[in-house]
């Protein structure tokens, strides 16, 4: 069974996708971190990202590692741990181009099918329930208002990079988020979209929790309505 949960930055995609699976006993994906990972591996190989041939050679034999510690997912590159600096600023500003890279999408999507087979799985990403599992038992797609949105990724960002945050402003952050979103809505391969069939919520003005558990309820209506049909 896959669930999938799609939408913009900082709608608590991540942070709902984790807890959802911790409830239900399910893996979870964070398919944001793989793009980031390739990202961060295709700068430390110096390659240019609009060479599209030297790309698809790299992405050819392209991969990482995703382990579990502290019951926290880390992910490393030709075993290093990279979990913090995917989150850092250069690769942040390089991650939407190089996931609109056809070549890119396509490695990556082969990844994450292959780690669905035969287990019961969250995956959230952007293009989840559109693209990459369009037959998912259940997919959800969070939305937010713009100024909460900014607000949450500008307070993650003093609490996880303090360094960071002090050359960077709440409107810069404001104004990244917004850059980036559209560029993964406007990119030609696997844009972000909202799935025809998803759940559709607006985490403005909810907890993590309350946003779980209508998930679970939603769920939990789903497998009854199967059942008084079969
Ligand atoms: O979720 P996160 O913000 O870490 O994702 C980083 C970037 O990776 C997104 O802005 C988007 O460009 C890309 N991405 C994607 N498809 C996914 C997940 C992430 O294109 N399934």
């Amino acid at each position: 069974v896959i669930i999938t949960i799609d939408g913009p930055i900082a709608t608590g995609k991540t942070t709902i996708a984790k807890n959802l699976a911790g409830k239900i006993g399910f893996i979870y994906f964070e398919t944001g971190a793989m793009y980031r990972c390739a990202t961060l591996a295709l700068i430390r190989a110096g390659i240019d990202f609009r060479d599209e041939q030297m790309v698809a050679d790299f992405m050819s034999h392209y991969d990482f590692d995703m382990r579990i510690h502290r019951r926290e997912c880390r992910y490393y590159l030709e075993n290093q741990d990279v979990t913090e600096e995917i989150r850092g600023h250069p690769v942040t500003n390089a991650v939407s181009a190089i996931a609109a890279l056809p070549v890119v999408r396509q490695r990556l999507v082969a990844i994450q099918r292959t780690m669905a087979e035969g287990i019961n799985a969250v995956f959230e990403g952007r293009d989840m329930g559109t693209a990459v599992f369009p037959n998912a038992y259940l997919k959800v797609f969070l939305t937010g208002k713009e100024e909460v949105r900014a607000r949450r990724r500008y307070e993650e960002v003093c609490r996880r990079f303090p360094l960071e945050a002090e050359q960077i402003t709440y409107e810069q952050v404001k104004r990244e988020i917004a850059e980036r979103d559209a560029y993964d809505t406007g990119r030609l391969t696997s844009p972000l979209r909202q799935p025809e069939d998803a759940l559709v919520i607006d985490t403005s003005d909810m907890t993590i929790d309350e946003v779980v558990q209508l998930v679970i309820d939603y769920k939990d209506d789903m497998k009854v309505a199967q059942e008084s049909k079969e």
